[in-house]
């Protein structure tokens, strides 16, 4: 399970880091720590260092490009853009040209890099053409200011739009034990066109890991608090499937959320998640998880522990913008 995956022609290790936990949603963190945990990352054999501009909004693409500044070579670096955040705390979708434009140059900039590995469209507007968002974002390609490009939470139609433009290398989606609704279509349609898959929220944002024994345990401002899945009830009826994850994984010797990560790890060679920590305890059990062996009766036991159907809560408090 240890060996390098390949994202389309984008060659990475077999997990990734996700970094926005470090600046925002989950509580407060420490800079100095969240840089050590991405340079532990890289020695650990971690290349896909995920961020995007809306995370912070701006400061954690810094924070990443402070990380790197001196290793930028050892990263294959991701950003994302099209979510932006009004000042008044509504936000927006864009991907018109002019935009996606402007975007790419400020992220240049806080990443203090003259190129950016995988270039992630976030979020699909609603009222952009897809050919003409990707149009905007192969340019950045034929200039040298991207290698690669990736959708987010993007629908299959969109897929094919998309990569009927310019080869798509990654979708970029929620995939968990407990939200496995890209299933049926999408990841087949991925590929179908060799598009790579990158799971976010493999932890399915800590919980998976029993870390959490109820919405008390999220401190003020944290994302989770405001979110269905994760609030009163939702959150106890959950809570209950992720105590039987915590058995078997006593069992086995690991932690549930190691359970949790090499089931996705065991998604296929297509498949590398971005687990998110601003800890380097976490992100050492995290990377372990990569190479636990699962059998086919470990993976259908997990998943009878798990029943995704049986999750109760939408992964978002408004999800008209998911799987456009
Ligand atoms: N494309 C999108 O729309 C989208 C959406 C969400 C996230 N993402 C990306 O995906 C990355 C990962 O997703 P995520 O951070 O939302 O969720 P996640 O990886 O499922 O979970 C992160 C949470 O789990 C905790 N955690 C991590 N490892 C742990 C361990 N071994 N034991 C106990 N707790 C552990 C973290 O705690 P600490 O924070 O205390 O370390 C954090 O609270 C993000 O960082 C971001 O880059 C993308």
């Amino acid at each position: 399970m240890n060996a390098k995956r390949k994202l389309g022609e984008l060659e990475v290790g077999p997990q990734g880091l996700g970094c926005m936990g470090m600046s925002e949603f989950y509580g407060a963190g420490d800079e100095q720590e969240s840089i050590a945990v991405i340079h532990r990352a890289l020695e650990l054999g971690v290349t896909l260092i995920d961020t995007a501009d809306m995370y912070g909004p701006h400061v954690n693409e810094e924070l990443v490009g402070r990380a790197i500044a001196d290793r930028r070579d050892a990263v294959v670096l991701a950003t994302k853009f099209g979510i932006v955040r009004e000042p008044a705390g509504g936000r927006s979708i864009r991907g018109d040209r002019d935009y996606v434009r402007s975007a790419v140059e400020g992220s240049l900039r806080r990443l203090g890099t003259d190129v950016i590995d995988l270039y992630y469209l976030h979020r699909v507007p609603a009222d952009t053409p897809i050919e003409e968002t990707v149009g905007a974002m192969a340019e950045l390609v034929t200039e040298g200011k991207v290698r690669h490009l990736g959708l987010s939470e993007a629908g299959a139609e969109t897929l094919r739009r998309a990569h009927a433009v310019h080869p798509i290398t990654a979708l970029q989606s929620e995939w968990s034990l407990w939200s496995r609704d890209i299933e049926a279509e999408i990841v087949p349609t991925a590929r179908e066109l060799g598009i790579g898959l990158v799971p976010y929220s493999p932890l399915g944002r800590g919980v998976l890991t029993g870390r959490f024994a109820s919405s008390e345990d999220f401190g003020d401002g944290d994302f989770r608090a405001a979110n269905p899945r994760f609030s009163g009830a939702n959150l106890e009826a959950n809570l209950k499937m992720v105590a039987e994850l915590r058995a078997l994984a006593e069992e086995r010797g690991v932690t549930a959320g190691q359970l949790a990560l090499a089931w996705v790890q065991h998604r296929g060679q297509d498949v590398v998640p971005i687990p998110g920590t601003k800890r380097i305890k976490y992100l050492e059990e995290n990377v372990a998880a990569a190479s636990l062996e699962l059998s086919d009766a470990d993976l259908a036991a997990i998943e009878a522990a798990v029943p995704a159907s049986a999750v109760v809560g939408d992964r978002y408090p408004d999800m008209s913008s998911i799987g456009r």
